[in-house]
């Protein structure tokens, strides 16, 4: 973990906040959904969940059963509200995501340009193909939830998010000027710029990762495949407008963990995937870096009001606390045996201790 040291005035011992909601998450299916879902729901009243499974959720069907598969991997009584996303195709028909937000099954679509990141083939192959799904979310008011990278080989892997804004994003905000889009995972000091300075209608998520890692996390001392994601880390000085931005109460920020797991078998292989399982230490990661930033009085914002307004949800009611006491993360985290799972994963922070632990 980087970022300064800490001088000045004694931060508090304990922090109260409005319970957060994850804004972009990856809870699986089968085994590791079992494995995953509780620690999201443990720290999390609400969080939007991604659709890029094997198969995709491409239909209100298929998300409605797959919610269901969410609510049974927890606990009898456990308050958590999956919010569902559409996996959004070439061919996706525009009745079938209307009808979906019309009987309350999903709250947005997700676009993953074909081959950015992990189960993303059977995403969009061209922007323009989906103009009649767009048009329609743009009426309805329904959120379009963008994987900012272009996929073009020729470009360099580290330029793909910019490069994306340039050629992709800003022209479809001129072609949607009424779409809310929120631009995922933001990694560089572009995309910071760009939201900052862009429509009201224009927000972004970041993740604990990108706030505690630059690029080099991935190479010290050998390969590290487990600060591997996509979008990938950048240089330390787009980790610092990272950094500004969440910290800043611009309420165009908020909190997306992206929290991503993979058996530690399909992180440490000769073509390792892409993502990092932060949700069991997600908030006591956020919470170091508002300490590290001396904003900790900015992180309820962050964490817990920006979304929701942006995407026109009720703020939750109750409350979490944390308390600044260390918390060891563990080196690694067996997955719930009771399910039949034995997919063992590493979290972000592994082997670390953080400062603040939730009660
Ligand atoms: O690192 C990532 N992992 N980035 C993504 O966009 C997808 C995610 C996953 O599903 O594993
Ligand atoms: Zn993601």
């Amino acid at each position: 973990m980087t970022g300064p040291e800490i001088s000045g005035p004694e931060p508090p011992h304990q922090l109260t906040l409005r319970q957060p909601d994850d804004w972009h998450v990856h809870l699986r299916d089968g085994a590791m959904l079992q494995a995953v879902a509780g620690a999201t729901a443990a720290q999390f009243a609400r969080a939007i969940v991604m659709p890029n499974l094997r198969p995709p959720i491409t239909t209100v069907a298929a998300a409605s059963a797959y919610r269901e598969r969410i609510r049974e991997a927890l606990s009898d009584g456990c308050p958590f509200q999956p919010l569902m996303t559409a996996y959004l195709t070439d061919t996706i028909e525009p009745a079938e995501v209307e009808r979906g937000f019309a009987e309350q099954v999903w709250v947005a679509c997700k676009l993953y340009p074909a081959g950015a990141t992990t189960n993303s083939a059977a995403g969009v192959t061209a922007i323009e193909a989906i103009t009649p799904v767009l048009a329609v979310m743009e009426r309805i008011g329904m959120l379009l939830l963008i994987h900012g990278e272009v996929v073009d080989p020729a470009v360099d892997i580290f330029d793909r998010e910019a490069v994306f804004i340039e050629r992709v994003l800003a022209p479809l905000l001129q072609r949607h000027p009424g779409l809310k889009v929120v631009l995922e995972h933001i990694t560089t000091a572009d995309a910071v710029d760009f939201v900052r300075s862009g429509p009201p209608t224009l927000a972004a998520t970041i993740t604990p990762h990108h706030l505690h890692i630059n690029r080099n996390a991935m190479f010290a001392g050998g390969l590290r495949p487990d600060f591997y994601c996509l979008p990938v880390a950048k240089r330390e000085l787009h980790r610092l407008a990272l950094r500004a931005a969440a910290t800043s109460g611009n309420p165009k920020f908020f909190l997306g963990t992206d929290s991503a797991p993979h058996g530690r078998g399909a992180k440490e292989s000769a073509c390792g995937c892409a993502g990092i399982y932060n949700a069991p230490f997600a908030i006591e990661s956020y919470a170091a870096v508002f300490e590290q930033e001396r904003a900790l009085d900015r992180l309820e914002g962050f964490a817990s009001e920006h979304g929701p307004r942006f995407y026109g949800l009720p703020l939750n009611a109750g409350t979490i606390t944390l308390v600044r006491e260390p918390v060891l993360v563990p080196q690694r985290l067996h997955g719930n045996a009771a399910a039949g799972t034995a997919a063992e994963l590493v979290p972000f922070h592994a082997g670390e201790t953080l400062p603040w632990r939730l009660v």
